[in-house]
């Protein structure tokens, strides 16, 4: 057993956390108070990890949350959880890195393994997190640090942080050796790489592919409806061959809040080096237009003008049964449908409130565009819920969709 901190009590710092907690004493570091306070209460904010769980190593005492960072002071193991977004610019934010070295540099009294699980481009370990955790550190401790990438699909029940195989490497020997020791109390498969780089490459790559080949499937969607054909039903087909092909869906956009931002970090490093990241670029271009096509047709189908229709945009995240609404579409959506004259509202049973607004009743618009078609929305209703509906998932019958 290992007194570990998790800085970062979000979808993948509380998910850990979770799992940590049946085998070490574990802090959950956030700074975002409310949060804490409902965690130490047993509300849990995340899909994934049950309020059930939560009460049973609260009464236990192997998780406490935490936004006191003199709590994290005598961790053996301290795990980075921070977001990585884009900064305005569009380039990688490492920001909240940069405030998680701060506070683990700050209150660390001694030596620890630092492992950073949040995305970002290859030499964040060694060339950024060591640095700073030292430049704020008021004594010389000799940390060790790794770099083991997280692959958590919130919401998701099949794949999860046992069975779900994870690479892991450290900045040196000893370093590798103790993250497998921490990671092999709750996770089965681990699997080795030869430096921190690789790791971090691999993470941005595997978000990579899934980025540029749902651009694909979207630029696709465009040229099967301009051919007169069903998108969904050629993609079912190309299914059938047994090897060399794999079935990404449509959509209005990439149904990941990482999706769009993982890709730019790998762009914004191949520009450093003077590679063009040709395929990143056109692939971010292609599925942030899809947003914009999606209303296109909308506006084509309806007499060439949105001006003063009332339109109603279904299920606002940014994928089914999740409420976390980061770089969703719906977004784009709402925004092109404002820019021509649209009278939008939203409808969303699991996020509720949003962007200063709240959802509303299903039903009562001219139209309907389905961004996200959770679990809970009853299929008929939602497919009844306006004389026209406009189906981006590819899941309800008898509506206009991709
Ligand atoms: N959510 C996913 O599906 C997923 C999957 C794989 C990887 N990732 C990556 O994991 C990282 C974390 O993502 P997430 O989805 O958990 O984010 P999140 O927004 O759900 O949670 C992050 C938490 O960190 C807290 N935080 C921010 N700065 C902090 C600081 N300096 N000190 C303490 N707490 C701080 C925030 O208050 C928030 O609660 C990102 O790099 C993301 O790209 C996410």
């Amino acid at each position: 057993m290992a007194k570990v901190s998790i800085i970062g009590q979000g979808y993948v710092g509380l998910t850990i956390a979770s799992f940590a907690a049946d085998h070490h004493e574990v802090v959950g570091f956030d700074n975002r108070k409310s949060v804490v306070e409902k965690l130490n209460l047993g509300q849990s904010h995340i899909e994934g990890v049950t309020a059930e769980e939560l009460r049973r190593h609260l009464a236990v005492k192997s998780y406490m949350a935490s936004s006191n960072s003199s709590d994290i002071a005598d961790s053996e193991i301290v795990v980075i959880a921070v977001p990585t977004p884009l900064d305005s610019n569009r380039k990688p934010d490492l920001s909240h890195i940069e405030s998680a070295c701060r506070t683990i540099g700050e209150n660390l009294k001694n030596p620890a393994l630092i492992i950073n699980e949040s995305t970002s481009f290859p030499g964040t370990v060694r060339n950024y997190i060591k640095p700073l955790v030292e430049k704020f550190s008021k004594q010389s401790l000799d940390h060790l640090y790794a770099i083991s990438p997280e692959r958590v699909d919130p919401g998701r029940v099949d794949w999860n942080q046992k069975n779900t195989p994870r690479l892991y490497a450290g900045l040196t020997p000893e370093a590798s050796r103790r993250t497998k020791e921490f990671y092999s109390t709750f996770c089965d498969y681990l699997i080795e790489v030869s430096s921190p780089e690789v790791a971090e490459a691999a993470k941005l790559f595997e978000n990579t592919f899934r980025q540029v080949n749902i651009a694909l499937v979207n630029e696709f969607a465009e040229i099967a409806h301009a051919l007169g054909i069903s998108v969904h039903e050629t993609l079912n087909a190309a299914s059938t061959k047994p090897y060399g092909f794999m079935k990404f869906h449509p959509s209005a956009g990439v149904g990941g809040h990482c999706i769009p931002v993982d890709p730019t970090y790998l762009a914004f490093v191949a520009s450093q080096k003077g590679v063009p990241a040709k395929f990143i670029e056109r692939a971010n271009e292609v599925n942030l237009e899809m947003p914009k096509y999606i209303v296109s047709r909308v506006k084509a189908d309806n007499g060439g003008s949105l001006k003063g229709k009332k339109v109603q945009v279904i299920g606002v995240s940014y994928k089914p049964n999740v409420a976390d609404t980061r770089e969703t579409p719906a977004e784009l959506v709402i925004a092109e449908l404002h820019a021509q004259e649209a009278n939008v509202t939203w409808h969303d049973p699991v996020v509720k409130s949003w962007k200063g607004s709240d959802s509303t009743e299903l039903g009562g618009a001219d139209i309907a565009i389905v961004v996200t078609l959770h679990d809970i929305l009853d299929q008929a209703e939602v497919t009844s819920s306006a004389a026209y509906v406009f189906d981006t998932t590819g899941k309800l019958n008898g509506v206009r969709g991709l």
